[in-house]
């Protein structure tokens, strides 16, 4: 086995918890139990966060010391979980994986965890499958002997310590159902209860209120063109000849983009800035509108350009995940300007990177905005947009339990006025930029293109280009007024 450490699970309730406890090591404890609010201060102030989209097998880790997990009460606040020694801290991230949410038919035979981490020790000793094919230039993965190392596996997923060398193509090693998120490096702020829940009133008032506004639909009717989308998604895609093959974010491809998005949108009226978050990642473009009252407050839009490919292949076209969200960003940023709209509050328009890594480029700009105490009155994150089963009608989903329940009704609402033909309704599809919004407290939510489970049969495929049976721009589009009409709801607005 290539294992460098066996695993050292054990249940919370055997009788030799003591004997996991030692200096050289850390203690992971990972639970299903919530309330949060009802755990010890100590194990509360040692949270590294909240992984899984539903709420049946939703998981929460801590790093507790030594002393809280020894301490009375510690174990006995949690029902159930696993306490797993991790070797002397090193070099690299531990890093969740889990189950996507696909819908069963589209799952492999094999697609159970433990032939996944059979997968995953063999290919991360040998060569990186990206730097087979020569059409692709990757850039700074230096492929070292380090190790990935399988820290715990649970019904539900994985947690490994990843190299720092490795960060950057975890990615590649695993199946498309699976996907991975980064424990971060600090333990997260506390801030029970309720996540956003500061926020919560103001968009709950806002739901209350709304009525449609035939200035807001005229706006939209015009700004938002299925043209000028589609024109975005085939750029990104390579399908209109940009020349990129792959916007996996170690690529020239994804380095490329990051130009050409910060050059487009520039073009249309808002400064953006690169902001680099890992070394060899392309950066995330951070855009912005400032507000016409000096108002400190904020409303942030965002999808994430980075791109995954089939298992082994180096082409990665993300012509729905996310192409889609991407090319509706641009999209929303035409329509401000055709439309010359202007926000009372100031208005930002992220595209992230290394999401299929881990998250790494939202919970960078996420960290760096809860460091800067910004006020955010709302965050969504827009990731799969154009696939429908054919057949079934357009919809939109909202996540089933990452976000701000108030911050996913509000959306419903809207999309109820702006683009009736939307059946909305929830989806457990799991871990997209706005879970890093979330571990930070903001007010967060995410808007998908589905009822359910994931079926995109292209998804995380090389295949995933938008010229293909399912694909409709027609659903993109409504969901990108839903999201414009939102941001304009929340962020307060008026022609130039
Ligand atoms: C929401 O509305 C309630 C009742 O009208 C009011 O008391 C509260 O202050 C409002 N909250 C915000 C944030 O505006
Ligand atoms: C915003 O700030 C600028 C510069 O400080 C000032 O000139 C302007 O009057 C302010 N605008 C409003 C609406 O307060
Ligand atoms: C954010 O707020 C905290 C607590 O009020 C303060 O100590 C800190 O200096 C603030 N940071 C910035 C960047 O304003
Ligand atoms: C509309 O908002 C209410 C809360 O005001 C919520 O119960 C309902 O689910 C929302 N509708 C949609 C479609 O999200
Ligand atoms: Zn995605």
């Amino acid at each position: 086995m290539m294992w460098i450490y066996s695993l050292l699970v054990s249940s919370l309730f055997s009788n030799n918890q003591a004997e996991l406890v030692t200096a050289s090591k850390r203690d992971i404890l990972i639970t299903s139990s919530t309330p949060l609010s009802d755990h010890p201060a100590c194990l509360q102030t040692t949270y590294y966060g909240t992984y899984g989209g539903s709420s049946h097998t939703q998981e929460h880790i801590f790093l507790p010391s030594p002393e809280c997990l020894t301490a009375q009460g510690t174990i006995s606040s949690l029902n159930t979980g696993s306490i797993i020694s991790v070797p002397p801290s090193q070099d690299g991230r531990i890093v969740w994986v889990g189950p996507a949410g696909v819908d069963p038919s589209l799952l492999p035979s094999n697609s159970d965890l433990s032939s996944t981490s059979e997968t995953i020790s063999s290919l991360s000793s040998s060569s990186n499958p990206l730097t087979q094919d020569e059409t692709q230039h990757v850039i700074g993965i230096s492929w070292e002997k380090k190790e990935i190392i399988l820290l715990h596996r649970s019904s539900n997923s994985l947690l490994l310590q990843v190299p720092s060398d490795q960060l950057g193509i975890l990615d590649t090693l695993l199946p498309a159902h699976l996907v991975p998120v980064a424990l971060p490096q600090e333990p997260l702020p506390t801030l029970w209860p309720g996540v956003g829940s500061r926020f919560a009133s103001n968009l709950a008032n806002l739901t209350k209120t709304l009525k449609f506004d035939p200035t807001l639909d005229a706006v939209l009717n015009e700004g938002i063109q299925l043209n000028a989308v589609r024109r975005n998604v085939r750029w990104l895609t390579g399908e209109a000849p940009s020349g990129w093959k792959s916007r996996h974010a170690f690529t020239q491809g994804a380095h490329e983009a990051a130009k050409w998005i910060k050059h487009k949108v520039e073009s249309l009226g808002p400064e953006c800035i690169f902001f680099p978050f890992l070394p060899g990642f392309s950066p995330d473009v951070i855009c912005h509108y400032p507000s016409l009252s000096n108002s400190t407050e904020m409303v942030i839009l965002s999808a994430h350009y980075d791109s995954r490919g089939s298992f082994g292949l180096t082409t990665a076209p993300g012509g729905n995940d996310d192409g889609s969200g991407s090319g509706q960003l641009l999209g929303i940023v035409e329509a401000i300007s055709s439309q010359g709209l202007q926000f009372e509050k100031q208005l930002v328009v992220a595209f992230f990177s290394g999401e299929e890594q881990g998250l790494y480029g939202s919970h960078h700009f996420a960290k760096h905005l809860y460091e800067q105490n910004a006020t955010v009155l709302l965050h969504i994150q827009a990731d799969m947009l154009g696939y429908h089963v054919p057949g079934e009608p357009l919809q939109l989903a909202l996540p089933e339990c990452i976000g701000l329940p108030e911050a996913a009704h509000l959306v419903g609402n809207v999309s109820h006025l702006y683009s009736p033909e939307l059946v909305v309704g929830t989806t457990a599809a799991c871990c997209s930029d706005h879970q890093s919004f979330v571990a930070y407290g903001f007010p967060a939510t995410q808007v998908y293109e589905r009822n359910g489970p994931i079926a995109d049969p292209k998804y995380h495929n090389s295949g995933d280009i938008s010229q293909r049976e399912g694909y409709d721009f027609e659903q993109i589009v409504a969901i990108a007024r839903v999201v414009l009409a939102t941001a304009m709801t929340v962020a307060g607005w008026k022609i130039k």
